[in-house]
């Protein structure tokens, strides 16, 4: 069992999915959480439900977070956000808002929470990257652009927080079961040309060997074992759970 005592984590997107699924992993093994969302109510409620903070933010509002600083043992990167279309439609605004809410934003909470965690020499930096921080599909630029260049910076943050005691790791699951797949459903059958419930199985589960969705509860313990004590020489690198899809 990992053992989070007298830690704190900050994970961002936590109200939802992934999200708080790790903060009920991170929560259970002992760390005081703070929920940090763009839904505030929803942060608020499971903030409530696991005695532990909120933090009402809109992490695409990057201007804002440039004075931000934090003093968490642990920080998971995990907003994010999902729109498919083919490069010829895709709304520019929308591309810089993906690339500013999964890049440019774990970006700046990783340099306001470095000095804390430099100066107690210890610290984790979790990033919900995806297979699509590794592989592409069409439709999803500015998706597998923003989680690519997640991969970039977490190595970097890895690099040169390993002197002080913090390692950064990627996480890389396929499709999980949560309201960010469900929301893209209509888009994928609409432009693949197929029926809404044959997404799942022809799109999404198309190049895993095991075929079904990952829950967020597995990916939840594998971020508590990234950020616990076992895993301080677990650096710079990107963790698959995509049932085999990288295999390829
Ligand atoms: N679900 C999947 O299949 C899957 C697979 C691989 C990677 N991921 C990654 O895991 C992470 C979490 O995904 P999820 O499936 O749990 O999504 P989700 O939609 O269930 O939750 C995402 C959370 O991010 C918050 N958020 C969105 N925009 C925000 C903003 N501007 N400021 C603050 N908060 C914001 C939302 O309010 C929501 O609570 C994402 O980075 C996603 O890319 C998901």
């Amino acid at each position: 069992m990992t053992d989070l005592t007298g830690r704190t984590a900050l994970i961002t997107g936590g109200a939802s999915g992934i999200g708080a699924a790790c903060a009920r992993a991170f929560a259970a093994a002992g760390a005081r959480v703070t929920i940090a969302d763009l839904n505030g109510e929803a942060a608020a409620e499971v903030a409530a439900e696991l005695d532990g903070d909120s933090w009402a933010v809109d992490l695409s509002d990057t201007v804002a977070l440039r004075d931000v600083s934090l003093d968490c043992d642990i920080l998971v990167n995990n907003a994010g956000l999902q729109h498919v279309a083919p490069i010829e439609d895709f709304d520019p605004e929308r591309f810089a808002l993906m690339l500013r809410v999964m890049l440019e934003a774990p970006f700046l909470l990783i340099r306001a929470a470095l000095p804390h965690m430099y100066e107690q020499g210890f610290g984790r930096v979790l990033n919900l990257s995806s297979v699509h921080g590794l592989r592409a599909s069409q439709y999803k630029s500015a998706y597998v652009a923003a989680k690519h260049g997640l991969e970039g910076l977490s190595k970097v943050t890895a690099l040169e927080g390993g002197a002080h005691g913090v390692t950064s790791n990627c996480i890389n699951p396929t499709y999980v079961r949560t309201p960010l797949v469900e929301a893209q459903l209509p888009g994928q059958a609409k432009l693949h040309g197929i029926r809404e419930d044959q997404v799942v199985t022809d799109v999404m589960l198309a190049e895993s060997a095991i075929k079904r969705l990952v829950e967020p509860s597995e990916v939840a313990s594998l971020a508590l074992w990234l950020a616990g004590p076992d895993a301080g020489m677990v650096t710079g690198a990107s963790h698959t759970m995509d049932g085999g899809w990288s295999a390829r």
